[in-house]
């Protein structure tokens, strides 16, 4: 309770621990409550006199992981790897190409299965521009109300639902119930879309970039604001954003794409004390340190990603990779059988036995402080190694 920075406005009795054992539960702790298998979205391009698919673009390739039961997920990776895609098509919003998606045991979308309509109270998104998420025409308890509405719930009990909501987000409903969006900051804002995204009840929350375009002191109260929800809630969070370091202080497993992939995936104290793939290195190394002596004067990741049109063969890093050999380009590395999802995972051939990269048994050893992927960090390392 301490650590929610808006306290004054959080009555402490207003939010009761969930009690052990969800109703909603199905499969028990250890099923995870979303599974993704090989689920792609290539974005088609039309051309030509007939408008046909002249290309795609390879949003989301093949990616298989889970969410499971009380955790938070954090996805990372840069801009346009295919974070938002994946979110959308989590949530159903766009059609998946190929794939499937189990929600805590069952199929989405197949008979018998979970039905969308079922999902939406399950899954709720959070989005990172508050303002455009909000309908400017309608008091925020009416749109916070909104969703139950639709969902049969009687007017008065929706309303009553939404006042209770907004005092969860920490907006006393007395002061903010018939304020307009235009009449909040961008922190309130926020808070309503959470409070919104909680009417149904939901159990995973899909936050992408939510708190990126909030200032400092405003985002690491809404920060505490989710961790606050998700423990007082039994909420799940599948937690997007480009920012390492708050996924770091929000997740407790990471998950990296580059260009469409899943390139690494494992607990949050595995990947960032050490990382294993070169990009995630990379992306580690770039972060901003306040230690002057900590500072990083060479880019550690250079060049933009190459167009997920016509990505690289082989292993997609390929082409900025400063340990790429031949078989890179050549095969397609894989994070291998994930039996326990709890495991640190990588697809690269430096940490594949039997690949054929030189380097197969000594992976090169990861400076924290100056990064791996530099060509002059690749010579300290040759130096090291
Ligand atoms: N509706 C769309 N049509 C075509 N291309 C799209 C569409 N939505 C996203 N993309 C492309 O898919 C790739 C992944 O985009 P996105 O998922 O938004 O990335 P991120 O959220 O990681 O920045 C980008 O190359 C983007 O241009
Ligand atoms: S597979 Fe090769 S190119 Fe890809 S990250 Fe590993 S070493 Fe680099
Ligand atoms: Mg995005």
């Amino acid at each position: 309770m301490t650590s929610v920075s808006n306290s004054k406005t959080i009555k402490p009795n207003t939010l009761k621990a969930v009690p052990p054992g969800d109703p909603r539960d199905r499969g028990g702790a250890l099923q995870p409550l979303l599974l993704v298998e090989n689920l792609r979205k290539h974005f088609p391009i039309k051309g030509g006199i007939f408008n046909r698919r002249v290309a795609s673009v390879k949003a989301v390739d093949d990616v298989s992981f889970e969410v499971l039961k009380g955790e938070t997920l954090g996805v990372v990776g840069e801009s346009g790897c295919g974070k938002s895609t994946l979110a959308r098509l989590l949530m159903n919003l766009i059609d998946r190409d190929e794939g499937a998606l189990v929600f805590d045991g069952d199929q989405v979308g197949d008979q018998g299965g979970i039905s969308l309509r079922q999902l939406r109270r399950n899954m709720q998104m959070v989005f990172q521009d508050s303002s455009s998420s909000l309908n400017p025409r309608l008091p925020i308890m009416d749109s916070v109300a909104y969703g139950p509405q639709v969902h049969g719930t009687p007017s008065k009990v929706a309303q009553q639902t939404a006042r209770e909501l907004l005092e969860k987000v920490g907006l006393s409903p007395d002061l903010f119930a018939s304020r307009y969006p235009h009449e909040l900051s961008g922190g309130q804002k926020q808070r309503v879309n959470i409070a919104r995204a909680l009417a149904l009840d939901p159990r995973l929350l899909i936050l992408d970039e939510a708190v990126s375009a909030l200032d400092k002191s405003v985002e690491a109260q809404v920060l505490n604001l989710l961790r606050y929800l998700k423990t007082h809630l039994s909420l799940t969070y599948l937690f997007i954003s480009h920012d390492l370091h708050v996924v770091q202080y929000i997740s407790d497993r990471v998950l990296v794409m580059y260009l469409g992939e899943i390139v690494e995936i494992g607990p949050v104290d595995d990947i960032y004390s050490t990382p294993k793939h070169p990009y995630t290195q990379a992306l580690l190394a770039s972060q901003l340190s306040m230690d002057p002596a900590e500072r990083v004067t060479e880019a550690p990741l250079s060049g933009d990603p190459p167009n997920p049109v016509d990505p690289p063969s082989g292993c997609r890093f390929h082409t900025r990779c400063p340990f790429a050999e031949t078989v890179c380009s050549q095969n397609t590395p894989s994070l291998g059988k994930r039996n326990d999802p709890q495991r640190h995972s990588v697809a690269c051939h430096m940490h594949e036995p039997g690949s054929g990269h030189s380097r197969t048994q000594s992976p090169p050893v990861y400076v924290p402080s100056h990064g791996a992927a530099t060509p002059k960090n690749e010579r300290r390392l040759q130096g090291a190694l």
